[in-house]
């Protein structure tokens, strides 16, 4: 917990709410020297190596998806915070890359849904990529020049629909997952101790450099034994980890390109906010994308495969100044089925949750309003 941050907090305040204003806050700008930054190692008294389990996925298993074999991988655990994980940046030198288009390219296509199909038809976001490819090669965005449509996209759903309004998932509501992100996601929570995860539901955030996230927790998936999954790429951001009520004081953590979290156990219903998008440190996105050169495999079975080199410009271009966020959760229990009729909004909020929106990422100088479905500008309360 920041020095800095602690001193801003009275008792009995929304201590989260309070430190998430402080890391947001452009002038001044805050002291990030207590910000975790897990990949640095295990720097403080509060960081420990986490226990992982290198027998539950072949190198060959892993490096199909772009993965370093799991004994290479650096897991982290948090003082206080059970079932969190933090895997600093498991991907193989090259493969972040494929992952990045998959999430620009390849899951805002039909039939997943994303925030431009609020207020677009069908037909109009039919190839957001093949759409904004001309305004993206093009020179530093004029200030009159109309965004592309990537640059408009803020949120793509995958498998289970999220209902942004109702909060809930529905089994009328569902797209098959895409299997390449199933897989990498039961590999690491295999690895975690995890097996037979089932990735049912995805919700990816697509930061500016001025977005931020809400203070929320993610509790509509039905089954919270169940850990949930989330990685980061592109530009850096300010992570906040927080307890089960606003008043306790969340730690804030960098999340770097390549880095993956697991909330599990305990971590699974924690609040949790992202105040602040950062520059990546030098080297860190840049000098791994560069290089890319995907993982070879001597069977042909691999997912993370070459690209075409206009594909790489595009997105290198792209995560210079954004940052995209996958989080792929499980939402049934084994044998378990959504319940006969649609779920109310749940009647069982307590006055601190009112104040809680699961919130896509929104941006920094727009009008502060609450969040509806349609827009796609809106900016969190926090
Ligand atoms: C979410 C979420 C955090 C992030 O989508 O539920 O908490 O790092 N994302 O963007
Ligand atoms: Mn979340």
């Amino acid at each position: 917990m920041a020095k800095m941050a602690v001193s801003i907090v009275e008792s009995g305040e929304d201590a989260f709410r309070k430190i998430f204003k402080y890391y947001k806050r452009r002038n001044p700008p805050p002291d990030f020297s207590d910000v975790i930054d897990f990949s640095r190692g295990v720097q403080s008294h509060k960081i420990a190596a986490a226990k992982l389990d290198p027998g539950a996925v072949s190198d060959m298993e892993a490096a199909r998806v772009g993965l370093q074999p799991v004994r290479d991988w650096r897991a982290f655990s948090l003082h206080g915070y059970p079932g969190f994980v933090f895997i600093s940046n498991p991907f193989l030198l090259g493969s972040q890359p494929f992952w990045v288009r998959q999430c620009l390219k390849t899951y805002p296509q039909k039939p997943n849904v994303c925030n431009l199909d609020m207020h677009m038809s069908p037909s109009e976001t039919q190839d957001i990529w093949g759409k904004s490819l001309h305004g993206l090669s093009r020179a530093p965005p004029g200030k009159n020049e109309p965004k592309t449509l990537l640059e408009r996209l803020r949120w793509v759903t995958l498998g289970y629909h999220y209902n942004w309004d109702t909060k809930t998932y529905s089994a009328n509501h569902y797209t098959p997952f895409p299997a390449d992100l199933h897989q990498l996601s039961s590999q690491i929570t295999a690895a975690c101790g995890f097996p037979g995860f089932k990735a049912e539901a995805g919700i990816l955030n697509y930061y500016r450099s001025d977005s931020s996230l809400g203070i929320h927790v993610d509790e509509s998936e039905l089954d919270h034994s169940r850990p949930l999954l989330s990685f980061s790429f592109g530009q850096s951001a300010i992570f906040l980890l927080g307890g089960t009520c606003r008043q306790d004081p969340p730690t804030a953590m960098y999340m770097h390109s390549g880095d993956v979290m697991i909330m599990s156990g305990q971590s699974r219903l924690l609040y949790h906010a992202v105040p602040r998008i950062v520059p990546a440190p030098q080297g860190h996105t840049s000098l791994d994308m560069e290089s890319y050169s995907p993982a070879s495999s001597p069977q042909d079975s691999t997912v993370v495969e070459q690209m075409p080199e206009q594909d790489w410009t595009v997105c290198s271009k792209y995560i210079q100044s954004s940052r995209v966020n996958v989080t792929v959760r499980q939402v049934l229990g084994t044998g378990q089925s959504f319940p006969e009729t649609p779920s109310h909004p749940p009647s069982s909020r307590t006055e601190d949750q009112t104040d809680t929106y699961h919130d896509r990422p929104a941006d920094g100088d727009s009008v502060k309003r609450k969040r509806s479905s349609s827009g796609d500008s809106d900016v969190v309360k926090a």
